[in-house]
């Protein structure tokens, strides 16, 4: 058991139908010798091993006429001579990088896989590729290029060299220990191979709130051997570094980003790194918020400091990737006009064009903070002549903590859906961030992802859906939720139905349940986030500096919600493109699922009908709902109130989640004891807890609202 945790969807079970697959080699030629096209070679030797028996055997060039897989880059075909003599079939294409070919060649009686790489790591992208589609039980296709469509595919660790992880909840760091780099990184190394396997090409290892030590001389000696692990998987480095350091490590008085004091030692503590570390991929800056220094304490900009880190950087290749995470966590609750959600815009725009071209600025994917449903941020529609990436949670921080079972794609697809409606033209927020839109060279996604020592890396079996189809997106965000779902459960579970078709349905219908149960139409996730961030805290929304606000007004004369328009509220909404700033401002376009976001409403305002969870859904049989007479027809003339919607939702999500249980036990007999076993047990807990929420905000808005619910089961639990 604990070997199938650790292998995550790198399992390689043996395919129900071997056939399929009879003609593959046993014989792999490798035809350079970087550590990616080693471990590309490695990896082959596992997995066909596993899935189709046989002891596949690498070979550095043909020795005669076999059939083989190759695996090169164009360079080392072309000066390949047993290449040319026995697959002269087979001419390189220019690939880009991180490209891969692969291709089925006949030549005679004999037959090959090419695996062609754009470089290294591109051959090792493809090696992962063929094997994926054989654990998937695929019809192996007999061409395919793929490309990744950013070059920011990063994930960031928010891992404490003490070995705490901040928003973890997977046990300790596979870092760190009490100060130090472990010294046995096997957990690491495996980590590399599960991320290198969907496509990340770069991870932050510590904390945005990052340690003072973390640019001392001995603590980058110990970094280089982490570097050094990821490297045969073609990830990159970086480090997470505080604005303060050219202070608290260099000893000098200020850390002023334009001092030349400060300038010159940021040069000479890049050099250093550069040194110990040559593909060190730069740094990750969190400064000015939540209590971290920053430039604003010299009267200095976002853009004097990440100027002052890239300039040293850009010699050597090296990025910045500067947070647009920058806000005041200590608002004035009875300021109408004062707004969080404004922040990444107002501290932004106005440096747009002036970075040099290695600074990226990473943009929460919602103004606030991974909520259980945001709009998109407004900066990434504004910044037009910088590049971005967009950062995204897969450590479940708000969304139940990995002891709720949450599949997030969903959620990732909606915002890159999302069309900003730049210029009135479709700019969806994918092409923004990876580069298309404002025609940008960099550009991608971060995923947070603060996996652990625990053996299954995220603690729910399930959670390791989200780490998976993030990579996936990441490397080509046209693909559908459904479809990396599909992927990763194949790989992980069983390519049988009767196992994939559920464990597919209840992940599908997870992130829409956990928004019922929890904070419905724009509401935030309602958790108590004073504390942490964990279980249901209506009450700790208002009233305190975070700006987490629903303002809510107490009486049947009050109301609920944030009234975020430009005519009346904080201008907010002014921020997005006309057209998109149109639609929200409008109580008769703004959809239901942001209606609370963007507007302050009476309890007992009637919404548009547009909210999928407004109707009964299959899986929530039982669930009590006022309009069980509207149908797909009547969608937009829901008579429906917010405060009944909010009642209802909470008793659609729990019923939803009691029914992820019944549809797991369907599985039973299929799977493993152990993992079933450990399912089982975590969504028994979600099923509890969804109630504890239901009642929890139920009650509270029945007292807040003073208004009861039509259908009387509030307050009679
Ligand atoms: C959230 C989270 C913090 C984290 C911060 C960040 O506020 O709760 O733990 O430090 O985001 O992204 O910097």
């Amino acid at each position: 058991h604990a070997e199938t945790g650790a292998q995550a969807w790198l399992r390689y079970a043996p395919p129900p139908d071997p056939p399929r697959y009879r003609d593959m080699p046993h014989e792999i030629v490798r035809l350079g010798h970087a550590p990616e096209e080693q471990a590309a070679a490695e990896e082959l030797e596992t997995g066909l091993g596993r899935m189709i028996a046989g002891a596949p055997e690498t070979l550095p060039a043909f020795h005669r006429d076999i059939d083989a897989i190759v695996l090169g880059t164009a360079d080392e075909m072309r000066r390949s001579e047993s290449m040319q003599r026995h697959l002269h079939g087979y001419q390189p294409v220019p690939l880009a990088p991180d490209a891969f070919r692969i291709t089925h060649v006949r030549n005679r009686a004999r037959q090959c896989w090419v695996i062609q790489g754009g470089s290294p790591r591109g051959v090792l992208y493809g090696a992962f590729r063929l094997l994926q589609w054989i654990a998937q039980d695929r019809q192996l296709p007999t061409d395919t290029t793929e490309t990744p469509a950013s070059t920011i595919r990063w994930v960031d660790e928010w891992d404490n060299l003490d070995g705490s992880v901040e928003r973890g909840y997977a046990g300790p760091s596979i870092f760190f220990d009490h100060g130090h780099v472990r010294g046995d990184l096997s957990r690491v190394h495996d980590y590399a191979r599960m991320l290198a396997s969907v496509g990340i090409n770069g991870i932050t290892v510590n904390n945005v709130n990052s340690d003072l030590r973390t640019l001392q001389p001995e603590m980058l000696e110990e970094f280089a051997r982490i570097a050094d692990s990821l490297r045969p998987y073609g990830i990159r480095m970086a480090l997470s570094v505080d604005l303060s350091s050219p202070q608290v490590v260099g000893g000098l008085p200020t850390f002023d980003p334009v001092d030349p004091r400060v300038i010159a030692w940021w040069q000479a503590k890049v050099d250093e790194i550069y040194k110990l570390i040559p593909d060190f991929a730069g740094f990750t800056v969190k400064a000015d918020s939540e209590g971290r220094p920053g430039p604003h304490q010299y009267g200095r900009s976002p853009l004097d400091a990440a100027n002052a880190l890239a300039k040293p950087l850009q010699a050597h290749g090296g990025v910045v990737l500067y947070r647009g995470f920058v806000y005041n966590n200590h608002l004035d609750f009875h300021d109408l006009k004062a707004d969080r959600a404004r922040a990444g815009y107002d501290n932004f725009r106005a440096y747009d064009g002036k970075f040099l071209p290695n600074v990226i600025i990473q943009v929460k994917h919602g103004p606030i903070d991974f909520q259980v449903r945001e709009p998109v941020s407004p900066l990434i529609a504004t910044l037009r002549h910088t590049p971005q990436a967009m950062e995204v949670q897969i450590t479940q921080e708000y969304l139940g903590q990995q002891r709720h079972m949450v599949y997030i794609a969903p959620m990732w697809s909606w915002v890159l859906d999302t069309d900003m409606r730049v210029d009135n033209q479709p700019s969806p927020v994918r092409d923004i961030i990876t580069g298309k839109t404002f025609y940008q060279a960099q550009g991608g996604m971060v995923g947070v992802a603060n996996v652990g020592m625990e053996t299954n890396w995220l603690h729910h079996p399930m959670a390791l859906a989200n780490l998976y189809s993030f990579g996936r997106l990441a490397w080509n965000p046209t693909l559908t939720p459904e479809s990396t779902l599909d992927e990763w459960t194949r790989m992980t579970w069983s390519n049988d139905g009767r196992v994939y078709e559920p464990i597919e349905q209840m992940n599908l219908a997870s992130w829409h349940a956990y928004e019922q149960y929890t904070g419905p139409l724009g509401l935030g996730t309602l958790t108590d986030i004073l504390g942490t961030h964990f279980g249901p805290g209506p009450e700790s929304a208002d009233g305190n500096g975070w700006g987490q606000w629903i303002r809510a007004v107490p009486g049947p004369h009050g109301g609920i919600g944030m009234d975020r328009t430009v005519a009346t509220g904080t201008g907010y909404i002014g921020q997005y493109p006309p057209e998109l700033a149109a639609k929200y401002e409008s109580l008769k376009t703004c959809p239901d699922d942001l209606l609370l976001f963007m507007h302050h409403v009476p309890w007992t305002y009637k919404l548009r009908g547009d909210d999928p969870g407004d109707k009964t859904t299959p899986s929530a049989k039982g669930a009590p709902t006022a309009n069980d007479a509207d149908d797909e027809s009547e969608a937009k003339t829901s008579t429906k109130t917010v405060i009944q919607h909010i009642y209802d939702a909470h008793y659609a999500g729990a019923a939803t989640a009691a029914a992820f249980v019944d549809q797991w036990e369907s599985v039973k007999s299929l799977i493993d004891e152990p993992r079933y076993n450990e399912v089982h047990a975590l969504l028994v807990f979600q099923a509890r807890h969804a109630e504890i929420w239901r009642d929890a905000i139920n009650d509270w808005f029945a007292r807040e609202s003073g208004v009861p619910d039509a259908l009387g089961f509030v307050g009679h639990h």
